[in-house]
């Protein structure tokens, strides 16, 4: 018995050393990983032109580039207008919008994350998918507005199609809330990452705006899917 007792706590000991060793391995590959994922991460930043100039025209992210590029393209702000901006952090877009058109304009920013102000612009802080958070910005807005904007994104996982239904799932909040939301006439803007939805997604847009069309600005990394898709005219709401 006593023999039996010793081989088999042996032989425990020995898995629990093996187990041990397995999981030491798996975390040092782990952090290999993720070292040299950060490590090219930060090659590609220190090379991005848009990193640069976001530093040196003080932009808080190189994300700025990205409405700069859309609105040089579309003319999509306009003074006097009202503008949401869903999933604002760290509030880039809220600064372009400060540098076109300054206090000549109504705009709410909205995110999960806590932001730095710009200027006077109202901010909202929570989730969007809450119907709480949600109705905030309604109340904000009773009479619509011209524009929402959104640049939200989920939390990547590095798998293609998970990230595409995520986007895709914060997209289609974000139609429903512009539904709501715009005057009649307004536009629309939303992010998303492409995986084969995004065409039953523009065809259901195109029943409720004059022209949709995809646009991937130049400040979008080429190797991201990242893709906005971008409504002009809305029609008002229909029952
Ligand atoms: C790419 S960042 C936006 C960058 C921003 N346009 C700028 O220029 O600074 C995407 C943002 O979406 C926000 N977001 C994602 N899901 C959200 C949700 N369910 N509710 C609120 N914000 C969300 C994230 O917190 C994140 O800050």
């Amino acid at each position: 018995m006593i023999q039996k007792r010793k081989a088999s706590s042996i032989v425990a000991g020995r898995k629990r050393e093996s187990g041990k060793k397995k999981l030491t391995k798996y975390h040092t590959k782990l952090d290999k990983k993720m070292k040299s994922s950060s490590q090219a991460y930060l090659k590609r930043q220190a090379k991005d032109i848009y990193v640069k100039m976001a530093v040196e025209q003080g932009f808080r992210s190189r994300a700025a580039y990205k409405l700069v590029h859309l609105n040089g393209e579309y003319n999509l702000l306009k003074p006097g207008m009202s503008i949401v901006d869903l999933g604002c952090a760290p509030g880039s877009w809220l600064e372009v919008i400060e540098k076109e058109l300054g206090k000549n304009c109504t705009v709410i920013g909205m995110d999960k994350i806590e932001i730095e102000p710009v200027g006077d612009y109202n901010f909202i802080q929570g989730d969007f998918t809450e119907e709480e958070t949600f109705n905030q910005v309604v109340d904000l807005c009773p009479k619509g507005v011209d524009l929402v904007l959104s640049d939200m994104a989920p939390e990547t996982t590095g798998h293609r199609e998970t990230d595409h239904i995520r986007s895709m799932m914060l997209a289609n909040i974000a139609i429903d809330f512009a539904y709501k939301a715009l005057k009649p006439g307004g536009n629309f803007v939303a992010k998303f990452f492409q995986g084969g939805e995004e065409q039953e997604m523009r065809n259901e847009l195109r029943k409720h705006f004059d022209k949709v069309q995809f646009t991937k600005p130049e400040s979008s990394r080429r190797e991201s899917k990242e893709m906005f898709i971008i409504c002009f005219g809305y029609k008002g709401k229909q029952d």
